[in-house]
C-alpha cells in the first residue's frame, strides 16, 4: 500500500445504493481530484434507499472497500457516506447572529448558521445539512456570499435537511462494522448533484433527478441555494419487475432486456423491430415486437416523471428551474429517457455525467456513479473549508459554502457512535 504524496489527502465516498455499494477512491490535492480507484459490488441488503439487511449490507461494503483499495493501492480508514431514502425530510429555517458593524466573517457564517439549525426536531431525527439559500445583512437580502460585508444584523434562510435517526445510524453501523470511520453522512442527491451540475446551472435554477434501482431522487436549485429535496420510492427495478410481470420471463431475463432494448418512448421504436423472450419454468422461448416491452415500461416511466414534476410544482419554483433538468442515476442510461422527461417536465433535459475529477475518469464514468464521485467532492470541500487544504477550485461555491467546518453534525456522529 502506497501512502499519498506530500500535500494531498485520500478522500473515499460510499455509495449505498439499492442495487449497488460504489466505493470511489480520490486522492485530493491542489490541483483537484485524481479519481485512483473504485470498487463496485452488487449489494441487496437495501430497500428503497434504506438499510434493510445489515449483514448483507456488511458484506458488500467489505468486497467494495477491499476491491477499491487493491485498485487505487492505499489504505482505506475513513469514508463519506450517502443515505437516502423516503425518511428524508427539507423545510426552511432562518439563522440571526449580530455582528455590530464591522465585516462579516467566516466564524460569523458557522454561527448564523448554528442560528438556524437551533431548532427543535422530532427526537428520532436528526439535522443532516442546513442549505444555505440566502443571507441578508440588515435589509440587504438575496446575497449569496455575505463575507467581507459590513452591517449590524447577519440573517441567512437554510433549507435544513433532517433524517430518521436509526436509518443515519444503520448506514454508521454498517461502515464500522467493516472497520472503517465515517467521516460524515451525506445526502446522497446533494452529493450526485455536486458531480453533475455546473456552476451556471445552480445559479440559474436546475432540477436534479437521480433515478437509481430503487428511488428516484430529486433536487432543486434555484438563486444559487438548494430549495427543495424530496424521494419518489419507485425506479428501475420498479421497471424491471413490470417487464418480468407483463412479459412472463424471469427477473434476471427482464432486467437483461429492458438494458439491451428497453425504450421509454414507444413511438422511438420501428414497427417491425422484433425481440426474443426467454420463458419461465420450461417454457419455449417467443419472439414478440419490441414496440410491446416499451409499452410496458413507458407507463412506469411517465409515472415517476409525472411525479417528479408535481413535486417540482408544489414547491411554486417551477418558473424558476430555467436551466432546466439534469437526469442522472443507472436508470436513465435507458434509451428515451431524455425525450421522455422533455415531454413530461415541459422543460430542456440532460443527462448528467459525473464531471470535475481526473485520473481513471473512465471507471466512474457512468450515470449511476454520480453519487460516489459526488461523495469524494463533497469531502474534498469539506477538508478545504477545515483548512487542511488550500484552494480547491473545481468545487462549486454554493457546495462550499453548504458545509459549515466543524459543524453540529461532527458531534452528533460522536455522539451516534458513543451510543452503540
Ligand atoms: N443500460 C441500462 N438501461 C436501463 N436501465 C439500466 C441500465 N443500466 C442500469 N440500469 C438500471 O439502473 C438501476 C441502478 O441504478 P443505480 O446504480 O443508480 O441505482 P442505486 O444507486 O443502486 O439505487 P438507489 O439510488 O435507488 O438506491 C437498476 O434498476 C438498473 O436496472
Ligand atoms: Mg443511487
Amino acid at each position: 500500500m502506497k501512502t499519498p504524496e506530500a500535500g494531498s489527502e485520500i478522500v473515499v465516498g460510499l455509495d449505498l445504493g439499492t442495487t449497488k455499494v460504489s466505493a470511489v477512491v480520490g486522492e485530493v490535492d491542489a490541483d483537484g481530484i485524481t479519481i485512483l480507484g473504485v470498487g463496485n459490488v452488487p449489494c441487496r441488503g437495501l430497500r428503497k434507499g434504506v438499510v434493510s439487511n445489515i449483514e448483507w449490507t456488511v458484506r458488500s461494503i467489505r468486497e467494495a472497500i477491499d476491491a477499491a483499495q487493491t485498485m487505487a493501492g492505499v489504505e482505506i480508514k475513513t469514508v463519506y457516506a450517502g443515505v437516502a431514502g423516503s425518511h428524508i425530510r427539507a423545510h426552511t429555517s432562518d439563522g440571526v447572529c449580530a455582528i455590530s458593524g464591522r465585516e462579516v466573517t467566516r466564524a460569523d457564517l458557522e454561527r448564523v448558521l448554528e442560528g438556524a439549525r437551533a431548532i427543535p426536531v422530532d427526537a428520532d431525527r436528526m439535522i443532516l445539512h442546513a442549505l444555505p439559500r440566502e443571507y441578508v445583512v440588515d435589509n440587504q437580502d438575496g446575497i449569496r456570499d455575505p463575507i467581507g460585508m459590513s452591517g449590524v444584523r447577519l440573517q441567512v434562510r437554510v433549507n435544513l435537511v433532517t433524517a430518521a435517526t436509526s436509518c443515519v445510524q444503520n448506514v454508521i453501523r454498517c461502515v464500522e462494522r467493516c472497520g472503517l470511520t465515517v467521516a460524515d453522512v451525506v445526502l446522497e442527491p446533494l452529493a450526485s448533484a455536486g458531480a453533475v451540475l455546473s456552476d451556471d446551472e445552480k445559479e440559474i435554477g436546475v432540477a436534479v433527478i437521480d433515478i437509481g434501482g430503487g428511488t428516484t431522487d430529486i433536487l432543486l436549485y434555484a438563486d444559487g441555494g438548494v430549495v427543495h429535496t424530496s424521494t419518489i420510492p419507485a425506479g428501475g427495478n420498479n421497471i424491471t419487475n413490470d417487464v418480468a410481470a407483463g412479459l412472463r420471463t424471469p427477473m434476471a431475463e427482464a432486467e437483461r432486456l429492458k438494458r439491451n432494448y428497453g425504450c421509454a418512448l414507444g413511438r422511438m421504436i420501428a414497427d417491425d423491430e422484433e425481440i426474443e423472450v426467454p420463458g419461465v419454468g420450461g417454457h419455449a422461448p417467443r419472439r414478440v415486437a419490441r414496440r410491446l416491452l416499451s409499452d410496458i415500461i413507458e407507463p412506469r416511466v411517465e409515472e415517476i416523471f409525472a411525479e417528479a414534476r408535481r413535486r417540482i410544482e408544489e414547491t411554486g419554483l417551477l418558473e424558476q428551474v430555467s436551466s432546466g433538468c439534469v437526469l442522472t442515476g443507472g436508470a436513465v442510461l435507458m434509451e428515451g429517457m431524455v425525450e421522455c422527461a422533455e415531454e413530461i417536465l415541459g422543460m430542456p433535459v440532460r443527462m448528467g455525467f459525473p464531471v470535475g475529477v481526473k485520473g481513471i475518469v473512465q471507471l466512474v464514468q457512468g450515470p449511476q456513479y454520480a453519487t460516489g464521485v459526488g461523495l469524494v467532492r463533497y469531502g474534498a470541500e469539506q477538508l478545504s473549508e477545515s483548512g487542511q487544504r488550500v484552494s480547491f477550485g473545481s468545487v462549486p461555491r454554493s457546495q462550499e459554502e453548504a458545509v459549515p467546518a466543524g459543524s453540529q453534525k461532527s458531534g452528533f456522529l460522536s455522539w451516534l457512535r458513543a451510543a452503540f
